[in-house]
């Protein structure tokens, strides 16, 4: 069971968790002792989405709620958009996520060459989350270089790495914490202006994807003690 500081199971929000990368850490986080909210632009969406997880895992596991509602209610908000929608999103639940640990894993990608880094203006996607929020949100850039595709079935073992990346160090221990919860290795990767070569790293991930005929490409840090 993992409890905050006093004793208190941490809650969870994942913002646009009803989409794929969001939705399989959602269901792994609630299944190893995460109390989890599935955020949307729409509740009932996200009701039902729930209620479809729920019947398959075989319990009470997420519940849904519109975005500023789930952010409300959280200790941790994870921010799962599209990037052209990001900011909207985020200005969204700007009063919600005050003074929060906020994980960005948002990928700047600029359709239809996503197979090429896009740098966007203000330099990272989880840069411009931080200038929206305010120096009060703690936020953090995690999860970028993980397929939703290897997160699909949460029983499987994913072999793969996650960097992470914030300018306060205790959040990155609690974000480090979710990375192992989801099954997962979370590597200290530095301030969150570093955050600018994980979100660059994905569009090499697909690339190699195309080039090599998979669809699951992913990163290792090689040397880390074990
Ligand atoms: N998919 C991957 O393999 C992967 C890997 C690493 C990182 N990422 C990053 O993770 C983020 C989420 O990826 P995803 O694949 O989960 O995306 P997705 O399924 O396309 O969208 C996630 C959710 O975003 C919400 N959303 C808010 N505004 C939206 C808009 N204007 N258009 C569409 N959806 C909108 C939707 O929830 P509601 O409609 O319920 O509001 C949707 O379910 C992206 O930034 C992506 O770059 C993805």
């Amino acid at each position: 069971m993992i409890e905050s500081d006093s004793g208190i199971m941490v809650t969870v929000a994942v913002i646009g968790g009803t989409g794929k990368e969001g939705g399989g850490l959602a269901v792994r986080w609630a299944l190893n002792g995460y109390r989890v909210l599935i955020g949307s632009r729409d509740a009932q969406r996200a009701a039902a989405r729930c209620e479809e997880w729920n019947q398959e895992l075989g319990g009470d596991y997420l519940t849904g709620m519109a975005n500023p509602d789930a952010a409300a209610a959280a200790d941790i908000v994870v921010v799962s958009v599209p990037f052209d929608a990001q900011p909207e999103i985020v200005e969204s639940i700007k009063a919600q996520a005050a003074g929060k640990i906020v994980v960005d894993l948002t990928v700047p990608l600029k359709p239809p060459h996503v197979r090429t880094v896009f740098l966007p203006e203000g330099g990272a996607a989880a840069l411009n989350t931080q200038r929206i929020l305010g120096p009060t949100a703690r936020v953090v850039g995690a999860f970028h270089n993980v397929s939703a595709g290897k997160l699909k079935d949460p029983s499987a073992e994913i072999d793969c790495d996650v960097l992470v990346c914030s300018d306060d160090a205790d959040a990155k221990v609690d974000v480090i914490q979710l990375v192992e919860a989801a099954g997962m290795r979370g590597v200290d990767a530095g301030p969150l202006a570093n955050v600018v070569a994980a979100e660059a790293l994905t569009p090499v991930l697909l690339h190699i994807n195309k080039a090599y005929g998979i669809k699951t490409a992913g990163i290792r840090i090689t040397g880390l003690p074990s």
